[in-house]
């Protein structure tokens, strides 16, 4: 804990906020920070790993990143058993576990399958329902199977554009590289170990393992060669735009999201994340920084200590309440059932952080094509108030307010930001 405090874009910080700048006590003084091939290392797979570091090892095997993607022999995926939404029991109708070569995910969320000639199984395709949910309590989605790209009637290839974010060491097919991962068709291109294991963010370990004192592996403080290059899309994309469809921020967007935050848009992602421990099952430990760590003096915005109940699904009111909206959609999305007519609500939560407060609804968040979340002339973003609020306030949930009524409150929502007396209305 730094007592001086520090200087991040112009603010000095102090305390909590300089130890995100410093995360491990140890800022700066990795031995290799700038060369993720390890001087050409050879990829050795992370059960070596495991074996000398256990600590990192078991919070990895709880994340997203560890069941990214799944090699299957004949039998449902694995996942921890502190895992517990995680789990999927059947193949698609008219399919066994021995007719699928990979899981995606399986671990939050929801599942898709890859078949042993490296296809993606679609609903166009196989008529089958070839998605599996899981129970997502957040939206109302219960388990179940649902329909993958009916629209997609053409095999469609689990190919290096697919698998790059699911995978480690993964390699475009080209003139030298003309392989098939594991021979298979669909598959063009190769990964070195499915998932997004150890080497992944760290670079092959095979000069490291043999000699582990020299501490010869990258790690990556800023997070560029990292984290960035997989939270956006396509992979490995600069992030100047954050693509969208059917009214939903897409997924895996993360650093673009960030980058058109505004007050955040320089951030690592590791101010906030420890990097190995899933925010799904180990929320506590996987934040390391809270927002209140940095801003101090702002209040709840009048609802302090509130709690939002719905059916099963409980939330104690926070930040991320309405800062962090689930504005992205990867496997499911809230019907009006669950969220009325207003309220709108995918299944992952946004890192824009800015709240629109006009009187709009989602389709202002977007270009006119729909493809592209919209940017002000400061080339940043914001959420309107029907992902913000109205998941909430729709009658169903909490009480209901128009949009009209939402848009009167948020404009002052914090008041003069020091305490919830002042606020709005
Ligand atoms: C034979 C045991 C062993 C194996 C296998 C091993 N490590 Fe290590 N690793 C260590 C030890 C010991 C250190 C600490 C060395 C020191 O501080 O002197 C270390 C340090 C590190 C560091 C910190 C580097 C730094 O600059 O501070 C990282 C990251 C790391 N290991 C990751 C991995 C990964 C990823 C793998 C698998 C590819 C792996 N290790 C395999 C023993 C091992
Ligand atoms: C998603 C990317 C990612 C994955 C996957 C990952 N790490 Fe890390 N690791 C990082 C980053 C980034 C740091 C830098 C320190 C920080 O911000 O905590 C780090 C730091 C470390 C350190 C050094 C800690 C220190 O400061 O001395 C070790 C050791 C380590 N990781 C081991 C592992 C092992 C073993 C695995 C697999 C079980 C693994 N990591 C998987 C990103 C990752
Ligand atoms: C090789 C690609 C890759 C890299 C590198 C990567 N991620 Fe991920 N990340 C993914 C994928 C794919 C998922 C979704 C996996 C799932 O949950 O099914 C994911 C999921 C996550 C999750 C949610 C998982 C959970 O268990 O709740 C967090 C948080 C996250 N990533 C943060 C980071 C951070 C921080 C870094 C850098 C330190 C990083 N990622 C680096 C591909 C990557
Ligand atoms: C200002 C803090 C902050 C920064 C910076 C940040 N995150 Fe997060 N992120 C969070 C918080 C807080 C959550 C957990 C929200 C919750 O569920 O309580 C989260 C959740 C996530 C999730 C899971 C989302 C979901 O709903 O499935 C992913 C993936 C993720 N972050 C990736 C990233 C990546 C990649 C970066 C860097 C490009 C990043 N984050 C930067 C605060 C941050
Ligand atoms: C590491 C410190 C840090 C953390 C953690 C952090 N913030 Fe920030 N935040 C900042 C700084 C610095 C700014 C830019 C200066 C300002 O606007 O005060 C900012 C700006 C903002 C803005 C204004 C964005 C704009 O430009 O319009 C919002 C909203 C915000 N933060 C919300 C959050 C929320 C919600 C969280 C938790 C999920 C959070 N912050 C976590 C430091 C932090
Ligand atoms: C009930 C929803 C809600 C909650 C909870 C909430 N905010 Fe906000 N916040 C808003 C809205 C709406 C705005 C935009 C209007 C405004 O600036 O007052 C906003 C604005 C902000 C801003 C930008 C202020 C500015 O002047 O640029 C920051 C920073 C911020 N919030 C941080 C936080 C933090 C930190 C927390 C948790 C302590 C939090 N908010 C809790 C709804 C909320
Ligand atoms: C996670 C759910 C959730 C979100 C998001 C949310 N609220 Fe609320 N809100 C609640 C709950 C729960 C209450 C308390 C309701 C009760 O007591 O019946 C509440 C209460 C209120 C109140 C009455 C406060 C008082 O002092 O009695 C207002 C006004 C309000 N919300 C406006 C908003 C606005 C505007 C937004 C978006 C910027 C918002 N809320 C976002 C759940 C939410």
């Amino acid at each position: 804990m730094s007592i001086i405090g520090c200087l991040f874009g112009g603010f000095v910080m102090t305390g909590a906020q300089c130890d995100t700048l410093s995360p491990t006590g140890s800022f700066g003084i990795y031995f290799n920070s700038t060369d993720p091939t390890n001087d050409d290392a050879t990829y050795i797979g992370s059960a070596a790993c495991n074996s000398c570091h256990p600590g990192y090892a078991a919070d990895h095997l709880l994340h997203g990143h560890a069941s990214a993607l799944t090699g299957i022999e004949g039998q449902p995926p694995a996942y921890p058993a502190e895992a517990s939404q995680a789990g999927v029991p059947n193949a698609p109708n008219g399919f066994d576990f021995n007719d699928i070569a990979y899981v995606i995910g399986g671990h939050n969320k929801g599942a898709l399958f890859v078949d042993t000639d490296g296809f993606l199984l679609t609903t166009g395709e196989t008529g089958a329902l070839a998605q599996w949910n899981l129970d997502f309590p957040a939206n109302g989605t219960a388990a179940g199977f649902a329909e993958f790209a009916a629209d997609q009637v053409d095999p469609l290839s689990f190919d290096f554009v697919q698998f790059a974010a699911l995978t480690t060491g993964p390699q475009a097919q080209d003139s030298e590289n003309p392989s098939f991962q594991d021979n298979r068709p669909g598959m063009a291109g190769t990964f070195a170990e499915a998932g997004v294991q150890c080497e992944a963010c760290h670079g092959p370990g095979s000069n490291h393992a043999p000699n582990p004192g020299a501490r010869n592996l990258f790690v990556d403080p800023t997070g560029a060669n990292s984290c960035n290059q997989c939270h956006v899309q396509p992979f490995g994309s600069d992030g100047a735009t954050i693509p969208a469809s059917d009214g939903f921020i897409a997924p895996q967007a993360q650093y673009a999201e960030m980058r058109a935050s505004g007050g955040h848009a320089e951030f690592r992602c590791t101010f906030c994340h420890d990097p190995h421990v899933s925010t799904t099952y180990d929320r506590p430990n996987a934040i390391r920084n809270e927002c209140t760590a940095c801003h101090t003096d702002i209040n709840m915005a009048l609802h302090d200590g509130m709690v939002f109940t719905r059916g099963d699904y409980v939330e104690e009111l926070s930040c991320v309440s309405c800062h962090m909206p689930f504005a992205g959609k990867r496997f499911s999305s809230a019907n009006a059932d669950v969220v009325g007519d207003l309220g709108r609500m995918g299944d992952t939560r946004s890192h824009i952080f800015r709240i629109n407060t006009d009187e709009a609804t989602f389709d202002a968040m977007f270009n006119e094509a729909g493809n592209e979340v919209a940017r002000d002339e400061l080339d940043r973003a914001a959420v309107t108030l029907d992902f913000v609020c109205a998941r909430c306030h729709n009658g169903i949930g909490a009480f209901n307010i128009s949009l009209e009524g939402l848009s009167g409150v948020a404009v002052r929502m914090h008041g003069n930001l020091a305490t919830d007396e002042d606020a709005a209305p």
